[in-house]
């Protein structure tokens, strides 16, 4: 799909997304799913506990056997003593450089704001780049068209063009850094801004949300919603080692909220600042970081494809050392091309012992391994090696929305289908009386009860079966189950497939079993 109006309209007609607290003008960066929306992220995120924690061995193959390593599950709480912040670094380091603008009072973060000078052409046939009035724009990183950077500054642009008498502009020019230089700063036009030099100096903008613990609202009741949760894990490394029986290499995942006070919330769910991530660290020793690190970026850029993105929309990018935190020795991102632009979905990071050594440090507990099978005594207790796979739940579930979105014809008539995987359909089969007499709609009935059982299934019988079909495919909904005149003398009935419409009759009593096996594929 090339734009996100048609997705966005189709979320909120259906009931997937919706702004929250909508009749109250709703809230910025934050987002309800509606009765399609919450069970489609559900599925996500049980695909996910599934594939990494509890049936982890049984799809993959790779680097490493997978049958060779335990995986366990964690629930820990939003709120965290706050020193935990301070040894992870996000007290000290977890911000953004944010601009104001003085006079729109839009804030704008530094680094996805770009400034630009035009380059034109002459009457005289000469490039000339307009670098003495500089226009700035709100893009992440340099990935907004020209036509939209330009798009506010129609009037200045005409204005430049008839005193150069200059014809269409050909290109921008980006100048880096431009908000750093005080003497650039004061030449830029912020978007809607009258005159050039409103924009602030970029300062640092910590982005964990603060809140007070208890009745009392100063520095030593002070906590922090947690802005991701892998802390969670690593500060419950020791618990977990003591009351299980997992050995290295193992790995502990945990679904949860995070919150983060995004400067620009943007591009619907992308970048909200109330999310859920699916987050794992694993164990390791440190020698084999390398190769489980190789094995995991694959594995989890896998995870995507086998949930039906399509490998020509998803790109697994090493980091340049440039990108790297001081204390990660390698990190991929896994990214989706969404229309807004090619951006990421989930990071792997290799994070070498740094965050067991920051809590070992902030608390005085041991928190090293011992190892029994270690050949010498002084190599038995160490700090473990960790590959972090950090995922969005909102942001996988946005990239199988716009990878599911289809325009098609069927039997010449349009239609919108939402091709989804059948794990991740909110509703996998919807079961119709073809007319509401003949004593259809009871034995459609029974059947819609025995499905429900075994899967998410609705009941429809209001209008015709055609408006019936194109409901459920707005849904993503993989197969209909229609109940007609053969099915009230031999107990068969209709099952149509969503994406090609061929239909099969398969026997009432075999149902669910043939359903089950068509979902899990
Ligand atoms: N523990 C590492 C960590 O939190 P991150 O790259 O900051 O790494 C991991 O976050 C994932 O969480 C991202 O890849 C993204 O999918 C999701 N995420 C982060 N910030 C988000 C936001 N503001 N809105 C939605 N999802 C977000």
């Amino acid at each position: 799909m090339d734009s996100m109006e048609k997705l966005v309209s189709l979320t909120k007609r259906r009931g997937f997304v919706f702004p929250s607290s909508e009749i109250y003008g709703g809230l910025n960066g934050c987002w309800d799913y509606g009765p399609l929306g919450v069970a489609l992220k559900r599925n996500v995120k049980q695909a996910w506990w599934e594939d990494m924690i509890t049936r982890h061995d049984e799809t993959e193959t790779g680097a490493g056997s997978p049958s060779a390593y335990a995986m366990v599950g964690l629930d820990s709480a939003l709120l965290m003593n706050p020193r935990v912040w301070e040894a992870s670094g996000h007290v000290s380091g977890f911000s953004d450089p944010m601009v104001d603008c003085r006079e729109t009072r839009n804030r704008y973060r530094a680094d996805q704001f770009i400034v630009f000078a035009l380059v034109f052409e002459t009457q005289e046939g000469v490039r000339e780049t307009v670098a003495d009035m500089l226009f700035g724009s709100p893009g992440e990183f340099g990935k907004t068209p020209l036509e939209e950077l330009v798009a506010p500054h129609r009037k200045r642009v005409r204005a430049i063009q008839k005193s150069r008498r200059a014809g269409e502009a050909l290109s921008i020019d980006v100048i880096a850094n431009a908000l750093e230089n005080d003497e650039l700063r004061a030449r830029t036009l912020a978007p809607g801004a009258a005159e050039p030099g409103t924009l602030t100096a970029p300062r640092a903008f910590n982005l964990m949300f603060k809140t007070y613990i208890g009745a009392l609202e100063d520095s030593s009741s002070v906590a922090y919603l947690r802005p991701e949760t892998a802390q969670g894990i690593f500060v419950n490394f020791k618990n977990v080692l003591d009351t299980t029986r997992v050995k290295l290499p193992f790995g502990i995942g945990q679904i949860g909220k995070a919150f983060r006070n995004e400067i620009n919330p943007r591009n619907f769910t992308f970048r909200s600042r109330e999310f859920e991530q699916m987050e794992m660290e694993f164990f390791c020793r440190a020698a084999d970081a390398p190769a489980w690190y190789a094995y995991w970026r694959e594995r989890r850029y896998r995870w995507y494809v086998s949930l039906g993105i399509r490998p020509e929309n998803l790109v697994l990018r090493e980091h340049e050392d440039s990108e790297l935190a001081h204390y990660a020795a390698a990190c991929a991102d896994v990214e989706y091309r969404f229309p807004f632009g090619q951006s990421e979905l989930e990071g792997i990071a290799n994070r070498a012992d740094f965050d067991l050594r920051q809590h070992m440090q902030m608390t005085g507990k041991d928190l090293r391994y011992f190892d029994d099978q270690a050949a010498m005594e002084e190599e038995r207790r160490y700090l473990p090696h960790v590959i972090e796979p950090a995922a969005g739940a909102d942001r996988a579930t946005l990239a199988f929305l716009c990878d599911a979105y289809t325009e098609d014809e069927v039997g010449n008539e349009a239609r919108t289908v939402m091709k989804l995987h059948p794990r991740l359909a909110p509703v996998k089969a919807a079961v119709f009386p073809l007319v509401r007499k003949e004593g259809m709609p009871d034995r459609a009935r029974a059947i819609y009860r025995a499905l429900r059982r075994k899967l998410d299934a609705a009941y429809d019988e209001k209008g015709a079966i055609g408006r019936r079909y194109r409901r459920q495919d707005e849904a993503g909904t993989p197969y209909c189950v229609t109940i007609d005149g053969q099915t009230l003398t031999d107990d068969t009935v209709t099952v149509r497939e969503r994406d090609s419409c061929a239909q099969r009759r398969v026997g009432a009593g075999q149902l669910a079993d043939y359903l089950a096996d068509c979902i899990e594929g």
